[in-house]
């Protein structure tokens, strides 16, 4: 391969606003030439076809603990010590680790976050987006990423975990500032040590909190968690606090992202946009389809225990796997016509959510906003088009959303 080819297939090129406001000809274009991809100039490989990242999903020899720690050495020695406290949160978290530490942390959160717990957010859910559009109604204008996508999610996991009202701005602040650290092209040391100040408050915060919940249990999941029992096995104070962190976190740019994305979708294929207007039970399969076809996290990562051998190639041991979520979400293989948006689309199964053990805990609550999102937009705003273009793509690697999508009501 010519220096010219290993840039032209670099996943740098994400970060070219041109790629970055539709990526899918880039992906298809790796998929196509090299689908098990070493990407030189960025030291990792890259999987684009749907049968590789499945099958890497399933794989434990790709791992989730040992991709943390591929992050952490990759970073300047001198700014490890400062990392260091940061990344020894993370890796007691779900997301960050491998069974069997993740058997237990997943079947403790699992007993706590049931679909019944989700399912008591309905009444919730419709409240925040009655508020949310009663004011973009009387503003007679929306941007639907500032004034519905972001604060939902963000009123909803609060309210869920139930954090109290006056204190979201600051857990917002400080689990923006420790999770910045995950996912930027560009590190720093301040930027670490701001993570581990943020991090050691919400700590105190989460553990002050769930104290008090032991004492007097609510109906909310942070007592849940803070009180699950498992065969007489428990969350440990840093488990507690690095779950209830990432659940926090986890749930806040993806949904908003989704839902920004699924309202361009459909605005842009104004057939798609009236069959779900006629039929708004059809709710729960766009939702689907927009995670395929334009999902908010576009690539996840392993790191390789041992040498695997994938298609043509054999990938090293400790060697870091990025798996391209929205390249799998467009392979002919797996879905006809892939760069379709079809809302009755019956076959396949996208990866949107991830497969198999790390599976997205946060999948049914994710839905039930989206799906009432959209439902609460059409039915209020039957006029609904799109104000500007062109649109205004975030920066962000592996999350894929704009910064703001402003529509006319
Ligand atoms: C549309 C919105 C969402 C998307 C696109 C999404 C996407 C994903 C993906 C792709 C994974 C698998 C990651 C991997 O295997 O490396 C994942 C896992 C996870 N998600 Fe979500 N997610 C969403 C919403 C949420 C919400 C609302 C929450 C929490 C309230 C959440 C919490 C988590 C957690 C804790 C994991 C790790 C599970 C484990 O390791 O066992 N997510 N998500």
């Amino acid at each position: 391969m010519t220096i010219h080819d290993a840039q032209s297939l670099s996943l740098s090129n994400l970060l070219r606003p041109e790629v970055r406001a539709d990526p899918y000809p880039f992906y298809q274009t790796l998929r196509a030439q090299d689908p098990v991809h070493w990407d030189e100039p960025m030291g990792f490989w890259v999987l684009t076809r749907y049968a590789d990242v499945a099958r890497a999903f399933h794989d434990p020899r790709f791992s989730r603990a040992q991709g943390l720690m591929a992050g952490f050495k990759r970073l300047p020695a001198a700014e490890q010590p400062i990392a260091e406290p940061v990344y020894h949160a993370f890796s007691q978290a779900m997301p960050y680790t491998d069974p069997p530490h993740h058997t237990r942390l997943r079947a403790l959160v699992n007993k706590s976050f049931t679909p019944r717990v989700v399912e008591r957010m309905r009444p919730c859910i419709q409240r925040v987006l009655d508020d949310l559009l009663d004011a973009a109604e009387a503003r007679g204008r929306m941007d639907v990423i500032g004034d519905l996508a972001y604060p939902l999610p963000m009123v909803v996991i609060a309210e869920l975990l139930g954090l109290p009202v006056e204190d979201r701005q600051r857990f917002k602040a400080w689990s923006d500032d420790a999770f910045a650290v995950l996912g930027v092209v560009r590190h720093s040391p301040e930027l670490h040590a701001k993570a581990a100040r943020s991090l050691a408050d919400l700590a105190d915060y989460i553990l002050t909190l769930s104290r008090e919940r032991r004492l007097r249990p609510q109906e909310d999941l942070l007592t849940a968690l803070a009180t699950v029992a498992e065969a007489g096995d428990r969350l440990t104070n840093d488990e507690l606090v690095a779950n209830v962190s990432i659940l926090l976190a986890a749930g806040h740019e993806t949904t908003a992202n989704v839902i920004g994305n699924g309202v361009l979708a459909l605005l842009r294929n104004p057939h798609q946009l009236q069959k779900l207007r006629e039929a708004p039970a059809l709710a729960e399969a766009a939702v689907d389809e927009v995670m395929r076809y334009d999902n908010a996290v576009q690539v996840v990562y392993r790191s390789t225990v041992e040498e695997v051998d994938l298609g043509d190639k054999r990938i090293g041991a400790g060697q870091v796997v990025n798996m391209i979520l929205g390249a799998a979400d467009r392979d002919p293989q797996q879905f006809s016509n892939p760069d379709m948006f079809d809302i009755t689309r019956a076959e396949g199964r996208h990866v949107g959510f991830g497969l198999g053990i790390h599976f997205c805990v946060g999948a049914p609550l994710a839905r039930l906003e989206i799906q009432m999102a959209y439902t609460s937009l059409l039915r209020r705003f039957p006029a609904l088009r799109l104000a500007a273009e062109p649109l205004d793509w975030q920066e962000h690697p592996t999350f894929r959303g704009l910064r703001s999508l402003p529509v006319a009501l």
